[in-house]
């Protein structure tokens, strides 16, 4: 069965939006909001999102990267890969990411999240509390992750190593509405984080 909180109430924070964005310097104002990459396994997520952290913080611009890989040796390490523990990995870092952009940072995650109602949870955590959520897709197309095999998880996946591979004995749920597409094939890694800059452009997130 599920516990559920009780008697909780929400308190109120004394610092405004307004003023944290003072803090951190800003373009009309408060920044803080959340890009989710997602996509399959070695799709490029993790280098797309790293490169971009890197790129805003040399600019002056708060920014932090929460990756699969790392949230999963910490605050989720109890969760595995059924599609109920992906289902809380993903609830538990939007959750994270939630807290990230409401403190001002440009908060940017990479999962693989390919579950539409994970990626829809998160983005109405977000919606929920006025903040801006962004959905990319990296997508690169599974023949192209698995000739990669960065990692050799796919080799893994295919002899029945590992079981319950995106992609390949669990499914991968293409976004039907995200705000940006990454196509990765011929493209550079900074090209694909420059596409992402534009889109925060436009968006008035960053000068
Ligand atoms: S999810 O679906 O969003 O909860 O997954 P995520 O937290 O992003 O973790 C994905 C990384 O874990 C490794 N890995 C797997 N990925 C997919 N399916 C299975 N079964 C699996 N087992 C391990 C892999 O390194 C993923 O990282 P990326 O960067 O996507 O390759
Ligand atoms: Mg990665």
């Amino acid at each position: 069965f599920i516990q559920v909180a009780t008697n909780v109430t929400e308190q109120k924070h004394h610092v405004s939006r307004a003023k944290r964005g003072q803090i951190l310097g800003h373009l009309r104002g408060f920044r803080g909001c959340t890009v989710w990459f997602t996509g399959l396994s070695g799709a490029g997520k993790t280098s797309v999102a790293f490169e971009l952290e890197a790129y805003l913080v040399t600019h002056g611009i708060p920014s932090y990267c929460l990756d699969g890989d790392n949230m999963r040796t910490g605050l989720n390490k109890d969760l595995g890969f059924s599609k109920e523990d992906r289902e809380e990995n993903i609830r538990r870092v939007a959750e994270v990411a939630r807290l990230f952009a409401d403190a001002g940072q440009i908060c940017l995650c990479s999962f693989v999240s390919p579950f539409t109602e994970d990626r829809e949870l998160a983005r109405r955590i977000h919606r929920d509390n006025d903040l801006p959520f962004f959905e990319v897709f990296v997508d690169t197309p599974l023949e192209v992750c698995e000739t990669r095999d960065i990692k050799g998880l796919y080799k893994k996946a295919r002899l029945g190593t590992i079981k319950g591979f995106t992609g390949i004995d669990q499914p991968y749920e293409k976004p039907e509405h995200p705000e940006l597409v990454l196509k990765t094939i011929n493209a550079s890694v900074e090209q694909s984080m420059m596409q992402v800059i534009e889109m925060l452009r436009e968006n008035g997130i960053i000068p």
